[in-house]
């Protein structure tokens, strides 16, 4: 019998999803599924083959042709190369809400979603996976935080890197994938009806991870009265 769960954490921009839910993860024994990174590699992928992300039958056509495959470590390896930092630039990230808004793209990675998330014992973060890829996890996590500490994190990540930032400039463009994220038509960020909101504005990463595995621990004693 599997008591073990499918744990889906959304919300938007740097509100904190992948560092918790990665140690969730970790304290779980559990596999840790990151989908921004699958949207981020094609995105990567089609600005590299200098395809306009607005021509959507070439976007839906390229995913196709290429790739994707993460490592237990969060490595990400598009056709077999490298790409972990590549995913990260400023050009994918404002270019990645354009091609994540494409109903056939969204189709195609929710279907490979499903299949990572068929086995449970995951911990899965995007924007639509409470609402749409696993509509019948055991636990939903809807993750917030102000603009100006989500933009202060990323602002803060950059300058340990060495990387020229500017902090409102980094509010505009988190304000702005915020925006299309929520207003696409298919899948929208959106916070699902059973979702439990936490908002980690001025919580800790352990506070937040703590609560989470609360509500896990919660959740598996139910499934185990539930049998
Ligand atoms: O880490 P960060 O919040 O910057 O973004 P991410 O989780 O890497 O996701 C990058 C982008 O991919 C998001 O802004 C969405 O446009 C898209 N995405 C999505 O549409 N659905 C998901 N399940 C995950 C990501
Ligand atoms: O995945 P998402 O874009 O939601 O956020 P992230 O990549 O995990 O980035 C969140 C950043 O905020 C990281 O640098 C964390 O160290 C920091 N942070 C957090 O994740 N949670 C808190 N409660 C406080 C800070």
């Amino acid at each position: 019998e599997n008591k073990k769960l499918a744990i889906a954490i959304d919300g938007p921009a740097a509100a904190g999803k992948s560092t918790v839910a990665k140690l969730v993860a970790k304290h779980l024994g559990y596999v840790y599924i990151d989908t921004g990174a699958m949207y981020r590699s094609l995105t990567h992928s089609v600005l590299k083959h200098k395809i306009d992300v607005n021509n959507h039958v070439q976007v839906v056509n390229h995913l196709h042709e290429i790739s994707i495959d993460i490592d237990p470590k969060q490595q990400v390896y598009l056709d077999q190369a490298n790409v972990t930092d590549d995913i990260r630039t400023e050009e994918v990230t404002n270019s990645v809400s354009a091609v994540a808004s494409i109903a056939k793209v969204r189709e195609e990675m929710v279907l490979r979603q499903r299949k990572l998330a068929e086995k449970r014992g995951v911990v899965m973060d995007g924007r639509d996976i409470g609402t749409h890829v696993i509509p019948d996890a055991e636990v939903k996590i809807f993750l917030v935080a102000s603009v100006q500490e989500r933009a202060l994190r990323r602002h803060e990540e950059n300058q340990q890197k060495g990387f020229h930032s500017d902090l409102e400039q980094i509010k505009t463009d988190i304000k702005q994938r915020d925006k299309m994220d929520s207003e696409r038509e298919v899948s929208p960020l959106k916070k699902a009806s059973d979702a439990i909101e936490i908002d980690t504005t001025s919580l800790s990463i352990e506070s937040v991870t703590d609560q989470i595995l609360s509500i896990a621990q919660l959740a598996q004693q139910k499934k185990r009265n539930d049998k």
